[in-house]
């Protein structure tokens, strides 16, 4: 038979992670040894409370129903973390639980958007950030994120029509892939473009708790009337490392969360129960192991950085994330040509910079999931592959 897809689905590719993956099979069947910095699964693990309170779930059969939505006792765990972590004070009805924020990314445009609504997305950026709009025949604006500016928007420059017509937002600091974070004076600009305008602002907070360089993340909804404008994700798939379980929280807007939440009861029936369980132990559990983790991915961050300097690239530190974007080392312009000279001569595998958008040529960018040793072999590896020049 022959399949008539729609064309959303024919306009998905794979693209050059189907290449990196078959060129990475390759070296791995020769014995090459393989460096891989191109996943952003943290490699460390969850806390051992955390495992136990899903372990402990998972033996009452009970625990093997719909879940339909979030339990009570997860909604007030999150409520008291929120109070405690950003001084933030979020009635219960300003939380809800998601299936992680990629899934909250893509869905949440059902709720806002209309066929030829423009959404505010930025270049470059996580890619799933464009894919809800996109399903929804909403129409992508994409606003440059230069490092003359500090990878940092410029709303005068952006249209006043186009501004007008935006109905959506998306912002995300610390950034991935540019590794940045935003200043205090951002966030109010932010909200000024955003009341404005009126458009609604989500603001992805993944890599809250991987901030470097002595500074501490902190939450968009903590800035005056940003509740007003937008809603916050914070995922718990980096902080505490419960990524394959899939919890995140949209937090903010009342409005905008009981309308989400209503369209979700349409396909959603809730997070399997000793997940949520586990979840609960982890907001309400101690945070110091976040603390350490945030120190030992920022000993990471140095030994990339610092080893990289010292053979001859210039890359800069991170501010925060798991990651590092590196600008080309000197002679390469082509970002994904590069990535496959340095997975085949020095068997570290990297992410084009061209994966984030158009502004991402002549950057790739490197996970920080490997110890400080291996990420020194790493960059040994790469001196002798010969590719950096003095
Ligand atoms: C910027 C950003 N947002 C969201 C996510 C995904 O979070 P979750 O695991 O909650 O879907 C990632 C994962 O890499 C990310 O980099």
């Amino acid at each position: 038979m022959n399949h008539q897809f729609s064309d959303k689905a024919n306009q998905i590719q794979t693209g050059i992670f189907a290449l990196l993956d078959a060129k990475k099979n390759e070296l791995l069947s020769q014995g090459r040894k393989i460096y891989n910095l191109s996943v952003g699964t943290p490699d460390f693990r969850p806390a051992q409370h955390i495992m136990d309170a899903v372990c402990k779930a998972a033996a009452d059969p009970e625990n093997y129903k719909y879940a339909l939505v979030e339990l009570p006792e997860l909604l007030q765990a999150a409520q008291r973390f929120f109070r405690r972590r950003f001084d933030l004070d979020l009635a219960l009805d300003e939380i809800m639980a998601l299936y992680g924020s990629q899934e909250g990314m893509t869905h949440i445009a059902w709720a806002l958007c209309n066929p030829g609504d423009i959404v505010l997305t930025p270049n470059p950026g996580y890619p799933i950030f464009s894919i809800g709009p996109q399903l929804c025949d909403a129409q992508l604006w994409e606003y440059p994120l230069y490092p003359e500016r500090g990878f940092l928007p410029d709303f005068d420059a952006i249209p006043e029509d186009v501004a007008r017509r935006a109905k959506l937002m998306v912002v995300s600091y610390p950034g991935n892939p540019v590794c940045k974070l935003a200043p205090e004076s951002f966030y109010r600009e932010l909200i000024d473009f955003a009341k404005r305008n009126e458009i609604v602002i989500l603001h992805d907070n993944a890599y809250a708790d991987l901030v470097f360089g002595g500074r501490t993340g902190g939450s968009f909804l903590s800035y005056e009337g940003a509740k007003e404008v937008g809603i916050e994700f914070y995922s718990l798939s980096k902080t505490f490392n419960y990524t394959g379980a899939r919890v995140s929280f949209a937090i903010g807007n009342a409005e905008i969360i009981r309308k989400f939440k209503a369209l979700r009861t349409q396909f959603d029936y809730g997070t399997f129960l000793p997940v949520q369980y586990g979840a609960i132990a982890a907001l309400d559990g101690p945070f110091d192991g976040v603390l350490q983790q945030c120190r030992d991915y920022e000993e990471r961050n140095r030994a990339l950085c610092d080893g990289l300097r010292e053979i001859g690239w210039d890359v800069p530190d991170s501010e925060g994330t798991m990651f590092v974007w590196a600008p080309l080392p000197k002679g390469y312009s082509n970002s994904e040509q590069f990535c496959l000279e340095l997975m085949e001569r020095s068997g570290v595998i990297a992410v084009p910079g061209t994966s984030f958008g158009s502004l991402g040529e002549g950057y790739i960018r490197l996970a920080l999931v490997l110890p400080p040793e291996q990420l020194r072999e790493a960059v040994e590896s790469i001196r002798r592959s010969g590719m950096i020049q003095p």
